[in-house]
C-alpha cells in the first residue's frame, strides 16, 4: 500500500457498519476501513478465529472501534451471534463491507477440470459466494433507508487465469449474486456492489499458485502499466458505500489499473516482465 494518508473529511460521518474479512494490515478489508474512519464512520470488525484476533484487536482499536465478533461464516450460530450484537450495540446500521473468499490450496493450482472436487467447489462456494448473500440478508434486517453493502471480486470470473479455478467460478456467483441482492433491497433503498480489484499482495492471494508471475504480468499489461494500489480499492468502496454512491447498484466496479480494458497489452513492458 503506497503510505499516503487516506483523505479525510466527513463522508461517512453519522454511519455505522460492519466490516468482515481483516485477516491482518495487508488484507484489502483494511485499507477500506482505514479510509471509511477517516471520512468518520464507526466501525465494528469480525475476525475469523483466535489466531486472527491477535492481529486485528490492535487494527481496530487504532481506529476507535472495540467491536469485535468472532465469525466463521460457515456457523450460522456465530453469523447470528454477530449481528445481534450489532443490533444490541447499534439498532441500524448503514454499511457492510465483505472481503471474504477461500478455496483449498489444492484447488487453486493446474487443472481446474482435473483437480476441482466436490468437496472443494461447495466450499469455496459457499464461503467466498453464499457468505456475501447470508451476511447482507442478516445485515439488510437491521438497516438504515440509504445503506450500502460491497463485496470484493476479481477478473477471474469473467475471464480464465490460471490456477484461480474454482475461485473464478465462486467469484461469478458473488457477481451475479450482488446484483440479485440488488434487485431484492433496491426498493428500500439499499443498494449493493462489487468492486473487481487487481492483483495485491495478501494472505489470500498468496494460497494461489504462480502468484508472482501474476503479479508481473498483471503490472506489464495494465494500461497504467502498475500494480493496483489498495488505496484506490479504498477510494471506491467510500464511493460506493457513502452518499457519493447514490443510484449506483449491481454493478461490478473495476480496480485495476485498466488491466480488464486491454485485449493485447503493448509488446515492450510485456517482454521486458516476462523475460525479466
Ligand atoms: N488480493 C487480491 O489480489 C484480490 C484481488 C481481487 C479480489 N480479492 C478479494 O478480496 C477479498 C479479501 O481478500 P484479501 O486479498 O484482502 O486477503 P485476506 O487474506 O487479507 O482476506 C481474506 C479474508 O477472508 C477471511 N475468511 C476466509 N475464510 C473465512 C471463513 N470461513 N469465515 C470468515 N472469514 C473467512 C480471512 O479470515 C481473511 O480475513 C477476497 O474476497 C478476495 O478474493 C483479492
Amino acid at each position: 500500500m503506497s503510505d499516503q494518508n487516506f483523505p479525510t473529511g466527513t463522508l461517512m460521518a453519522g454511519k455505522r457498519g460492519l466490516i468482515m474479512g481483516v485477516a491482518n494490515k495487508n488484507s484489502i478489508a483494511w485499507a477500506i476501513a482505514r479510509q471509511l474512519a477517516a471520512q468518520g464512520a464507526e466501525l465494528a470488525f469480525t475476525y475469523q478465529g483466535d489466531k486472527l484476533l491477535r492481529r486485528v484487536a490492535p487494527l481496530a482499536e487504532s481506529v476507535g472501534s472495540d467491536t469485535l465478533c468472532d465469525c466463521d461464516v460457515t456457523s450460522d450460530d456465530q453469523m447470528d451471534a454477530t449481528f445481534n450484537t450489532l443490533k444490541d450495540k447499534w439498532g441500524k446500521i448503514d454499511f457492510l463491507v465483505h472481503a471474504i473468499a477461500f478455496a483449498g490450496k489444492d484447488q487453486l493450482a493446474g487443472s481446474f477440470i482435473e483437480n476441482t472436487t466436490r468437496d472443494g467447489f461447495k466450499s469455496a462456494l459457499d464461503i467466498s459466494a453464499y457468505s456475501f448473500v447470508d451476511a447482507g440478508r442478516r445485515a439488510s434486517e437491521i438497516m438504515n433507508n440509504g445503506g450500502a453493502m460491497v463485496t470484493l471480486t476479481y477478473l477471474g470470473s469473467e475471464r480464465v487465469v490460471p490456477n484461480y479455478n474454482v475461485m473464478g467460478v465462486a467469484k461469478a456467483a458473488l457477481e451475479a449474486s450482488t446484483r440479485y441482492m440488488a434487485a431484492d433491497l433496491g426498493p428500500r433503498g439499499i443498494r449493493v456492489n462489487a468492486i473487481s480489484a487487481g492483483p495485491i499482495k495478501t494472505l489470500a492471494a498468496a494460497g494461489i499458485g504462480s502468484g508472482r508471475h501474476m503479479f508481473r504480468f498483471n503490472k506489464a499489461a495494465a494500461a497504467m502499466q502498475d500494480h493496483t494500489d489498495p488505496m484506490g480499492v479504498a477510494g471506491a468502496a467510500l464511493y460506493l458505500l457513502s452518499d457519493l454512491g447514490l443510484s449506483c447498484t449491481g454493478e461490478t466496479h473495476h480496480v485495476d489499473g485498466g488491466f480488464h480494458a486491454i485485449a493485447m497489452p503493448q509488446e515492450t513492458p510485456l517482454r521486458e516482465s516476462l523475460e525479466g
